[in-house]
Protein backbone atom coordinates (compact mmCIF):
# COMPACT_ATOMS: atom_id res chain seq x y z
CA UNK A 1 0.00 0.00 0.00
CA UNK A 2 1.08 3.45 -0.59
CA UNK A 3 1.55 6.27 1.88
CA UNK A 4 -1.26 8.05 0.53
CA UNK A 5 -3.28 4.89 1.23
CA UNK A 6 -2.45 4.61 5.02
CA UNK A 7 -5.62 4.76 6.53
CA UNK A 8 -6.48 7.75 9.11
CA UNK A 9 -9.02 9.41 10.71
CA UNK A 10 -9.11 12.58 8.05
CA UNK A 11 -9.41 10.60 5.28
CA UNK A 12 -12.47 8.82 6.15
CA UNK A 13 -14.91 8.90 3.48
CA UNK A 14 -17.38 6.24 4.87
CA UNK A 15 -18.25 5.41 8.53
CA UNK A 16 -20.99 2.91 9.29
CA UNK A 17 -21.76 2.03 12.86
CA UNK A 18 -23.84 -0.49 14.36
CA UNK A 19 -26.19 -0.68 11.08
CA UNK A 20 -28.83 -3.31 11.87
CA UNK A 21 -31.37 -4.39 9.11
CA UNK A 22 -34.52 -6.11 8.83
CA UNK A 23 -36.73 -7.66 6.37
CA UNK A 24 -39.84 -8.55 8.28
CA UNK A 25 -38.24 -11.51 10.04
CA UNK A 26 -35.44 -12.19 8.48
CA UNK A 27 -32.39 -10.27 10.44
CA UNK A 28 -29.78 -9.46 7.57
CA UNK A 29 -27.50 -6.71 9.15
CA UNK A 30 -26.62 -7.56 12.71
CA UNK A 31 -24.42 -4.44 13.57
CA UNK A 32 -22.04 -3.61 10.88
CA UNK A 33 -18.98 -1.65 11.55
CA UNK A 34 -16.74 -0.27 8.52
CA UNK A 35 -14.98 2.04 8.01
CA UNK A 36 -14.05 3.32 4.09
CA UNK A 37 -11.11 5.53 3.51
CA UNK A 38 -10.71 8.24 0.58
CA UNK A 39 -8.74 6.75 -2.28
CA UNK A 40 -9.05 2.89 -1.57
CA UNK A 41 -10.52 0.19 -3.41
CA UNK A 42 -12.00 -1.89 -0.67
CA UNK A 43 -13.16 -5.22 -1.48
CA UNK A 44 -16.05 -6.44 0.20
CA UNK A 45 -16.66 -10.28 0.12
CA UNK A 46 -18.92 -12.83 1.61
CA UNK A 47 -21.40 -16.25 1.32
CA UNK A 48 -24.43 -15.28 -1.11
CA UNK A 49 -27.41 -13.65 0.62
CA UNK A 50 -25.47 -12.55 3.51
CA UNK A 51 -26.07 -8.81 2.54
CA UNK A 52 -23.47 -7.84 0.68
CA UNK A 53 -25.64 -5.40 -1.94
CA UNK A 54 -27.99 -4.28 1.01
CA UNK A 55 -25.16 -2.72 2.74
CA UNK A 56 -23.74 -0.95 -0.31
CA UNK A 57 -27.36 0.53 -0.68
CA UNK A 58 -27.19 1.71 2.71
CA UNK A 59 -24.37 4.25 1.38
CA UNK A 60 -26.40 6.07 -0.99
CA UNK A 61 -29.43 5.91 0.81
CA UNK A 62 -31.76 3.48 -1.03
CA UNK A 63 -32.51 1.83 1.66
CA UNK A 64 -32.88 2.93 5.82
CA UNK A 65 -31.07 0.91 8.66
CA UNK A 66 -33.51 -0.24 11.55
CA UNK A 67 -30.82 1.55 13.64
CA UNK A 68 -27.17 2.82 13.52
CA UNK A 69 -25.33 5.35 11.33
CA UNK A 70 -24.09 5.86 8.04
CA UNK A 71 -22.08 8.46 7.45
CA UNK A 72 -20.91 9.32 3.87
CA UNK A 73 -18.41 12.38 3.66
CA UNK A 74 -19.50 13.86 6.94
CA UNK A 75 -23.39 13.74 6.34
CA UNK A 76 -25.44 11.14 8.43
CA UNK A 77 -26.83 9.91 5.23
CA UNK A 78 -29.73 7.83 7.68
CA UNK A 79 -30.69 11.10 8.42
CA UNK A 80 -31.80 12.31 5.22
CA UNK A 81 -35.49 12.45 3.55
CA UNK A 82 -35.80 11.03 -0.32
CA UNK A 83 -35.13 14.93 -1.83
CA UNK A 84 -32.26 15.57 0.62
CA UNK A 85 -30.26 12.79 -1.02
CA UNK A 86 -29.62 13.86 -4.19
CA UNK A 87 -26.23 15.31 -2.95
CA UNK A 88 -24.55 12.46 -1.66
CA UNK A 89 -25.92 10.14 -4.56
CA UNK A 90 -23.91 13.02 -6.70
CA UNK A 91 -20.89 12.07 -5.18
CA UNK A 92 -21.51 7.88 -6.38
CA UNK A 93 -21.21 5.78 -9.32
CA UNK A 94 -23.10 2.80 -9.18
CA UNK A 95 -22.37 -0.50 -11.35
CA UNK A 96 -25.42 -3.05 -9.78
CA UNK A 97 -25.57 -6.25 -10.56
CA UNK A 98 -28.15 -6.50 -12.88
CA UNK A 99 -27.65 -2.74 -14.31
CA UNK A 100 -28.83 -3.24 -17.98
CA UNK A 101 -27.96 -0.53 -20.42
CA UNK A 102 -30.84 1.02 -22.30
CA UNK A 103 -31.32 -1.07 -25.57
CA UNK A 104 -32.81 1.42 -27.78
CA UNK A 105 -29.77 3.71 -26.93
CA UNK A 106 -26.29 3.86 -28.44
CA UNK A 107 -23.20 3.29 -25.84
CA UNK A 108 -22.58 7.15 -26.04
CA UNK A 109 -25.79 7.89 -25.41
CA UNK A 110 -25.96 5.69 -22.34
CA UNK A 111 -22.88 6.67 -21.31
CA UNK A 112 -24.23 10.43 -21.30
CA UNK A 113 -27.59 9.62 -19.11
CA UNK A 114 -26.48 10.00 -15.95
CA UNK A 115 -25.39 13.88 -16.82
CA UNK A 116 -28.49 14.79 -18.79
CA UNK A 117 -30.34 13.63 -15.41
CA UNK A 118 -28.37 15.63 -12.99
CA UNK A 119 -29.16 18.36 -15.49
CA UNK A 120 -26.13 19.07 -17.56
CA UNK A 121 -27.57 20.68 -20.83
CA UNK A 122 -24.49 22.19 -22.33
CA UNK A 123 -24.07 19.59 -25.34
CA UNK A 124 -20.45 20.25 -25.79
CA UNK A 125 -19.85 19.35 -22.47
CA UNK A 126 -21.30 16.04 -22.40
CA UNK A 127 -19.70 15.65 -25.51
CA UNK A 128 -17.12 16.11 -24.21
CA UNK A 129 -17.48 14.18 -20.58
CA UNK A 130 -18.91 10.84 -22.92
CA UNK A 131 -15.58 11.03 -24.77
CA UNK A 132 -13.52 10.92 -22.26
CA UNK A 133 -15.27 8.39 -20.14
CA UNK A 134 -15.69 6.02 -22.99
CA UNK A 135 -11.32 6.30 -23.65
CA UNK A 136 -11.01 5.49 -20.12
CA UNK A 137 -12.57 1.99 -20.55
CA UNK A 138 -11.46 1.88 -24.29
CA UNK A 139 -14.84 1.98 -26.18
CA UNK A 140 -14.70 5.43 -27.96
CA UNK A 141 -14.43 3.87 -31.31
CA UNK A 142 -17.78 1.95 -30.55
CA UNK A 143 -19.81 4.58 -29.27
CA UNK A 144 -22.51 4.31 -31.69
CA UNK A 145 -23.27 0.79 -31.31
CA UNK A 146 -26.46 -0.40 -29.69
CA UNK A 147 -25.74 -2.78 -26.72
CA UNK A 148 -26.77 -5.73 -28.68
CA UNK A 149 -24.14 -5.64 -31.14
CA UNK A 150 -21.63 -5.30 -28.22
CA UNK A 151 -20.15 -8.64 -26.43
CA UNK A 152 -20.49 -8.75 -22.33
CA UNK A 153 -17.03 -7.45 -21.39
CA UNK A 154 -18.10 -4.03 -23.48
CA UNK A 155 -21.09 -3.68 -22.14
CA UNK A 156 -19.63 -3.80 -18.28
CA UNK A 157 -17.09 -1.56 -19.81
CA UNK A 158 -20.03 0.67 -20.76
CA UNK A 159 -22.04 0.19 -17.31
CA UNK A 160 -18.25 1.39 -16.11
CA UNK A 161 -18.03 4.76 -17.47
CA UNK A 162 -21.82 5.03 -17.30
CA UNK A 163 -20.81 5.10 -13.90
CA UNK A 164 -17.90 7.37 -13.85
CA UNK A 165 -18.46 9.89 -16.27
CA UNK A 166 -20.03 12.22 -13.94
CA UNK A 167 -16.42 12.12 -12.06
CA UNK A 168 -17.74 10.34 -8.81
CA UNK A 169 -15.63 10.34 -5.48
CA UNK A 170 -16.52 6.88 -5.36
CA UNK A 171 -17.74 4.06 -7.58
CA UNK A 172 -19.64 1.35 -5.94
CA UNK A 173 -18.95 -2.13 -8.15
CA UNK A 174 -21.61 -4.72 -7.62
CA UNK A 175 -20.03 -8.28 -8.18
CA UNK A 176 -18.35 -6.34 -12.01
CA UNK A 177 -16.60 -9.61 -13.35
CA UNK A 178 -19.75 -12.50 -12.47
CA UNK A 179 -20.31 -14.27 -15.52
CA UNK A 180 -17.45 -12.42 -17.26
CA UNK A 181 -14.72 -14.90 -18.69
CA UNK A 182 -11.21 -14.61 -16.76
CA UNK A 183 -9.19 -12.59 -19.48
CA UNK A 184 -12.37 -10.24 -19.86
CA UNK A 185 -12.83 -9.94 -16.14
CA UNK A 186 -8.79 -9.49 -15.61
CA UNK A 187 -9.81 -5.89 -18.21
CA UNK A 188 -12.24 -5.19 -15.80
CA UNK A 189 -10.10 -5.42 -12.36
CA UNK A 190 -7.09 -3.28 -14.79
CA UNK A 191 -9.87 -0.96 -15.33
CA UNK A 192 -11.10 -0.48 -11.66
CA UNK A 193 -7.16 0.26 -10.93
CA UNK A 194 -7.05 2.62 -13.88
CA UNK A 195 -9.64 4.34 -12.42
CA UNK A 196 -8.96 4.63 -8.88
CA UNK A 197 -5.41 5.96 -9.84
CA UNK A 198 -5.96 8.41 -12.47
CA UNK A 199 -9.26 10.13 -10.79
CA UNK A 200 -8.56 8.65 -6.99
CA UNK A 201 -11.59 7.23 -6.91
CA UNK A 202 -12.26 5.52 -3.77
CA UNK A 203 -13.53 2.26 -5.02
CA UNK A 204 -15.96 -0.77 -3.19
CA UNK A 205 -16.30 -3.46 -4.82
CA UNK A 206 -18.39 -6.64 -4.14
CA UNK A 207 -17.10 -9.86 -5.71
CA UNK A 208 -16.80 -13.88 -5.48
CA UNK A 209 -13.38 -13.58 -7.52
CA UNK A 210 -10.86 -14.38 -4.84
CA UNK A 211 -8.30 -13.48 -8.23
CA UNK A 212 -9.56 -9.99 -8.21
CA UNK A 213 -9.42 -9.58 -4.65
CA UNK A 214 -5.45 -9.90 -4.12
CA UNK A 215 -5.00 -8.29 -8.01
CA UNK A 216 -6.99 -4.91 -6.45
CA UNK A 217 -8.06 -4.54 -3.22
CA UNK A 218 -6.04 -1.82 -0.51
CA UNK A 219 -8.25 -3.67 1.94
CA UNK A 220 -10.95 -6.76 2.46
CA UNK A 221 -13.98 -6.50 4.82
CA UNK A 222 -16.02 -9.99 5.10
CA UNK A 223 -19.48 -10.16 5.86
CA UNK A 224 -20.85 -12.84 7.32
CA UNK A 225 -23.64 -13.61 9.91
CA UNK A 226 -24.45 -9.86 9.28
CA UNK A 227 -21.29 -8.34 10.75
CA UNK A 228 -17.90 -7.94 9.28
CA UNK A 229 -16.44 -10.47 10.50
CA UNK A 230 -12.78 -9.86 9.01
CA UNK A 231 -11.55 -6.49 7.78
CA UNK A 232 -7.58 -6.27 7.11
CA UNK A 233 -5.36 -6.16 4.27
CA UNK A 234 -5.25 -8.81 1.81
CA UNK A 235 -1.99 -10.11 3.26
CA UNK A 236 -3.51 -10.44 6.36
CA UNK A 237 -6.76 -12.34 4.18
CA UNK A 238 -4.23 -14.70 3.30
CA UNK A 239 -2.74 -15.55 6.36
CA UNK A 240 -5.65 -15.63 8.71
CA UNK A 241 -6.01 -18.60 10.51
CA UNK A 242 -9.77 -18.33 10.27
CA UNK A 243 -11.31 -21.64 8.80
CA UNK A 244 -14.14 -19.77 8.07
CA UNK A 245 -11.75 -17.03 5.79
CA UNK A 246 -9.34 -20.10 4.47
CA UNK A 247 -13.05 -22.01 3.33
CA UNK A 248 -14.22 -18.89 1.62
CA UNK A 249 -10.62 -18.19 -0.49
CA UNK A 250 -10.42 -21.69 -1.20
CA UNK A 251 -14.22 -21.79 -2.45
CA UNK A 252 -14.82 -25.34 0.07
CA UNK A 253 -18.44 -25.26 0.94
CA UNK A 254 -20.00 -27.23 3.65
CA UNK A 255 -22.82 -28.41 2.06
CA UNK A 256 -23.47 -32.09 1.64
CA UNK A 257 -23.63 -32.79 -1.59
N1 LIG B 1 -35.81 -5.04 -0.49
C1 LIG B 1 -35.75 -6.24 0.10
N2 LIG B 1 -36.82 -6.79 0.71
C2 LIG B 1 -36.76 -7.99 1.32
N3 LIG B 1 -35.64 -8.72 1.41
C3 LIG B 1 -34.54 -8.25 0.83
C4 LIG B 1 -34.52 -6.98 0.15
N4 LIG B 1 -33.28 -6.76 -0.30
C5 LIG B 1 -32.55 -7.84 0.06
N5 LIG B 1 -33.30 -8.72 0.75
C6 LIG B 1 -32.80 -9.98 1.33
O1 LIG B 1 -31.66 -9.69 2.10
C7 LIG B 1 -30.70 -10.74 1.99
C8 LIG B 1 -29.37 -10.18 1.58
O2 LIG B 1 -29.45 -9.79 0.21
P1 LIG B 1 -28.23 -9.22 -0.62
O3 LIG B 1 -27.70 -8.00 0.03
O4 LIG B 1 -28.74 -9.07 -1.99
O5 LIG B 1 -27.16 -10.39 -0.52
P2 LIG B 1 -25.72 -10.46 -1.21
O6 LIG B 1 -24.72 -10.57 -0.09
O7 LIG B 1 -25.73 -11.71 -2.03
O8 LIG B 1 -25.55 -9.24 -2.04
C9 LIG B 1 -31.27 -11.75 1.00
O9 LIG B 1 -31.85 -12.81 1.70
C10 LIG B 1 -32.33 -10.96 0.27
O10 LIG B 1 -33.36 -11.78 -0.18
MG1 LIG C 1 -25.49 -8.94 -4.04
Amino acid sequence: MNDALQPSKDRVFIEVRDLTKKFGEQHVLRGVNLTVYRGETLVLIGPSGEGKTVLMKHFIGLLKPDAGSVVVDGVSVHRLRERQLSATRKKFGFLFQNAALFDAMTVAENVAFPLVESGVRDRAEIIKRVHDALEVVDLEEHKEKLPVNLSGGMRKRAGIARSVVANPQCVLYDEPTASLDPVVADVIDQLIMRLQHRFRVTSIVVTHDMKSVFKIANRVAMLKNGVIHFCGTPEELRNSPDADIQDFIEGRSHLQG
